[in-house]
């Protein structure tokens, strides 16, 4: 971000606009809308300017811009053709440390026009930072569309009942439930029906009915994909937003985290520098702590919640403590994983049944039932096989896979830094080293691999950073 998105108070202040033609008219009409005093400044004005100045509300100087002009201005912007004259505009605002914005040269602002949904008093401004502009315009007739013309009714009768939501709910959670119990239920719906009165009256009753008394929070086990945060599901993504406290660890990614509720507390229960993670059973406890106290918990994980994510363990603790919890899959390393690097996990030339193991050593081996994962038309997905990936090649070859046999392995899948290395079971482990792959690996092992070359259409390294 390298611009500050900030409001601005211009409601009586004096505003200048420089420039009398069609682009100055919108911005006045902008700064007339937040209840600006306008001066413009311009030899002429266009015919709507002229009607707002007829109808009293701007100013007019008859005149073209002169040292003097921009006098206790609270910002000003500069719209004319003549790039001087934006020019002595900008220079003369910025060195009596006015905002200046010249429109469409970002180089001479020193603030920025948003795109901007107005739904007063709910407004939401749009900036590219000069950088595409259209890319703004298009998420701005996006979000015009999504957002009901009526939320501005809905946020005014919030501004009327906001003292006394905070008289009689002192603490910041009881009042953040009661606002979004308001706005997700049916008060909304009267609103949103023209309904206002009946939405007042309703807002009464909810009102006298709410109490302060600390009630029981809730656990919501989300499974947050494989790191692409568009793979996220909608419900996942709607209790992000609710949560006041959330556990997470290494397997979810900043860009997944950012979706969180900014003011949420976070707590990283993944291993710390010294490779420690907090053991499982204290992860448990935390949960029940936090939901008696009653907060509202994420514990977000990697792929999902019920995939090698323990996530089984952590809600039979708070069903044996009678703490409320939903769980919400997420798409699974081998699915998401698999789709993005081209390599269908069932096809009916190649396999016809696809099993998830864990690699995890236990004690430097891994004991896993080999004859039964060693098999042709099958695809074998292994989890946390990195490690033991050499053990893994030599154990399905002695137990009856040609050395030929079709292996990938696939580190930091779905993210823009998604590696895929295809090879064979006599060659990958060397291979594997020599390229340095790290975890989040995935090996996937069959005939399915070989389809990577033609299905391969994930460019992961050409897409921007989420
Ligand atoms: C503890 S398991 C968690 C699995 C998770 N619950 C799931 O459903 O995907 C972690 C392992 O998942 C695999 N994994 C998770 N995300 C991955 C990714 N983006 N790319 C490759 N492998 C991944 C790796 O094998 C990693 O060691």
């Amino acid at each position: 971000m390298n611009l500050l998105p900030i409001f601005i108070k211009v409601s009586g202040r004096r505003c200048v606009v420089v420039g009398g033609g069609e682009v100055a008219s919108r911005k006045v009409e902008t700064l007339v809308r937040a209840g600006a005093r306008v001066l413009v400044v311009a030899p002429e004005l266009e015919p709507v300017l002229e009607a707002a100045r007829a109808a009293g509300k701007l100013e007019w100087q008859e005149a073209r811009f002169a040292a003097g002009h921009l006098a206790g201005a609270a910002l000003v912007i500069a719209a004319t053709s003549d790039h001087d004259v934006n020019a002595a505009v900008s220079r003369e605002a910025q060195d009596l440390g006015i905002p200046v914005n010249v429109v469409d040269r970002p180089a001479l602002c020193s603030f920025v026009m948003p795109s901007i949904v107005d739904r007063s008093p709910l407004v939401i401004a749009i900036s590219s930072g000069g950088a595409a502009p259209v890319l703004a315009r298009m998420v701005r007739s996006r979000l015009e569309a999504l957002i009901p013309a009526t939320y501005g009714k809905l946020a005014s009768l919030a501004a009327r009942y906001r003292d006394r939501v905070k008289e009689k709910l002192p603490t910041g959670s009881a009042r953040r439930i009661f606002w979004e119990n308001t706005f997700e239920g049916g008060i909304a719906e009267r609103v949103f029906a023209g309904q206002e009165d009946l939405a007042g009256r309703d807002l009464e009753i909810a009102l006298d009915r709410a109490s302060d008394a600390r009630t029981e929070g809730e656990v919501y086990l989300v499974g947050a994909g494989p790191g692409d945060p568009d793979l996220l599901t909608f419900r996942a993504l709607r209790l992000m937003q609710k949560a006041d406290v959330v556990l997470h660890d290494a397997l979810v990614s900043d860009a997944i985290m950012n979706l969180v509720r900014k003011d949420a507390e976070r707590i990283y229960v993944g291993k710390k520098a010294n490779n420690h993670t907090l053991p499982q059973q204290e992860i448990n406890a935390l949960l029940v702590k936090l939901a008696r106290e009653g907060k509202r918990v994420l514990r977000i994980k990697g792929g999902d919640p019920f995939i090698f994510g323990r996530g089984g363990e952590e809600i039979e603790t708070l069903a044996e403590q009678g703490i409320a919890f939903q769980v919400v899959p997420g798409i699974s390393a081998a699915n998401g994983v698999a789709s993005y690097a081209g390599i269908p996990l069932t096809h009916r030339d190649h396999a016809q049944a696809v099993t998830f193991v864990t690699g995890h050593l236990k004690n430097g081996t891994s004991d896993l039932d080999w004859p039964a994962l060693a098999r042709p038309n099958h695809t074998l997905v292994i989890y946390m096989g990195l490690e033991a990936l050499r053990d893994i090649c030599s154990n399905l070859v002695i137990h009856g896979l040609a050395d030929s046999h079709p292996i990938a392995l696939v580190q930091d899948g779905t993210t823009p830094r998604q590696r895929v290395l295809v090879s064979t079971l006599g060659q990958m482990p060397d291979a594997a080293r020599e390229a340095g792959f790290k975890s989040p690996s995935l090996i996937i092992v069959g005939e399915v691999v070989s389809l990577h070359d033609k299905l391969n259409w994930y460019q992961g390294n050409l897409q921007p950073e989420h």
